[in-house]
């Protein structure tokens, strides 16, 4: 929490100087106690993107004590609380509030993460932690340029200009910048959705990220699938390298693997016919492929194993059905009666902690969808048709409380480049990116229910 300071009363009033003294230190103390947030340059503004840019927070072994001091600085300059959790030590999550003048409804959490993947520095142009700006396109090239440190400073970016602007929350706004998203979240936002600090929150809304777009129409997120790592293993007679025969471990497996593939095939062909979107079918790519007999040069060639193992990695939209997934799976994929066994090391759900599909409404049971748009149409941008993001985000650990959550990351005219070489974002898209942000944190945190009615449907939820 940041310290009021405080100067000592008079206590006396001898004469009229004393009495102006009094005066003047009484407004001082206003001034102090409030201090004025000054406008930012543009140059200030793309300077302090660089900076956060700059802190190496690529996993596997982030710079959490960099990044987490910048925030707090940043903080500090806003005269937001802030928070540093640790719920695995070493993971630090940031958490900052900016008070809203009517603390009984409902919280806005904006949500970011402070870490990166790792790079490869030789492929890229542009060392991926300098964060040079190209004078002649404006692009900025970093790691986390889009993925997604961008995101985190505009949320802070606009604070910073509706703060100057003397904007008061009616709601209280939150910021978490979590530690470990792109390992999978488990000692970040997991944890924090789960705890007690967060219930305190009252947290009515999250927003989390999205990806960048190539047209002109900013992408929106209302659910995401679920990701269902599974091996499937076959076993057989082994048998000489020469020999047909039947029921071998890697005739059992191809014929797994070909019936996958032509599933596969067809999930495809439904994207590329352009009648679903990537996130609406279910994708499945091999990853691994284990089998073998080992020998000092190589592999024995004139053996056929008596194993073979392949990883899948399955991504599953919201709305899909998971039993008949599994059935395929048991039935096709992996039949006993082929001697076949599968196993999942990661199987994430298709249903929140109430049982109902890991989606965040878009009708008028959810009034934050209504605001979102309206905010963004008032910023002059325009939204694209709401998608089922294609992997996975820390959204869905806000999704399974019931909570709304949207992914959204303001990157029109930009090509996807999370995870790639050469990762970059306009200086000019991630401005006019924080100007949207500070007209959805303006119509969301002023967001008053004139009837109980959205508290209600949230209960609900
Ligand atoms: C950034 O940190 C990672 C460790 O997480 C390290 O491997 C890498 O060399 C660092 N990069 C630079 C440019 O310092
Ligand atoms: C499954 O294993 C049994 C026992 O080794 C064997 O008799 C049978 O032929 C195998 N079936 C298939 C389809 O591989």
């Amino acid at each position: 929490m940041a310290a009021t300071p405080h100067l000592p009363q008079p206590e006396c009033f001898l004469s009229v100087s004393l009495l102006l003294l009094l005066l003047l230190v009484s407004s001082l103390q206003i001034s102090l106690a409030k201090p004025s947030v000054q406008e930012s340059t543009e140059s200030e503004i793309i300077s302090r993107f660089q900076q956060y840019l700059q802190i190496n927070t690529s996993q596997p072994d982030p710079d959490y004590k960099q990044s987490t001091s910048f925030l707090l600085a940043i903080a500090n300059s806003l005269s937001l609380e802030s928070q540093v959790l640790e719920f695995v030590p070493g993971k630090p999550l940031v958490l900052l509030k900016w008070p809203g003048t009517d603390p009984s409804l409902p919280s806005i959490l904006l949500n970011s993460h402070t870490d990166v993947v790792p790079s490869e520095p030789h492929k890229w142009g542009h060392p991926p932690f300098q964060a040079h700006l190209d004078p002649s396109t404006g692009h900025i090239f970093a790691r986390g340029s889009q993925d997604m440190k961008c995101v985190g400073m505009q949320y802070l970016e606009a604070i910073w200009k509706l703060r100057s602007s003397g904007f008061k929350p009616t709601r209280d706004v939150y910021l978490s910048f979590v530690p470990d998203e792109e390992i999978g979240g488990h000692d970040g936002a997991e944890k924090f959705a789960e705890s007690e600090v967060f219930d305190k929150m009252n947290v009515g809304v999250v927003l989390d990220e999205g990806l960048a777009s190539p047209d002109g129409f900013y992408r929106v997120f209302y659910g995401e699938r679920s990701a269902w790592w599974m091996s499937i293993k076959a076993v057989g007679k082994p048998g000489h390298g020469a020999k047909l025969y039947d029921n071998s471990a890697m005739e059992n497996l191809f014929k797994s693997i070909e019936s996958i593939r032509r599933f596969r095939s067809a999930q495809f062909d439904l994207v590329k016919s352009g009648s679903r979107a990537e996130g609406d079918v279910i994708s499945v790519n091999m990853v691994f492929l284990k089998a073998g007999t080992p020998s000092p040069t190589g592999f024995v060639m004139n053996l056929q194993p008596s194993e073979a193992v392949a990883g899948f990695d399955i991504r599953v939209p919201p709305t899909a059905d998971p039993l008949a997934l599994e059935r395929r799976i048991a039935e096709e994929w992996a039949p006993s009666s082929r001697n076949m066994t599968f196993e999942f090391k990661q199987k994430g759900p298709l249903h929140d902690k109430f049982g109902k599909p890991m989606v965040t409404p878009l009708d008028d049971s959810n009034p934050w969808w209504g605001l979102l748009q309206k905010a963004i149409k008032n910023a002059n941008g325009v939204l694209g048709k709401p998608e089922i993001f294609p992997a996975s985000t820390d959204a869905r650990y806000f999704r399974n409380r019931g909570l709304p959550a949207i992914g959204f990351s303001p990157m029109a005219n930009t090509p996807i480049l999370l995870h790639d070489h050469n990762e970059y974002l306009n200086k000019d898209e991630y401005l006019k990116g924080i100007d949207l942000y500070v007209s959805i944190i303006k119509t969301y945190s002023s967001f008053a229910p004139r009837t109980a009615r959205d508290d209600a449907s949230r209960a609900e939820l």
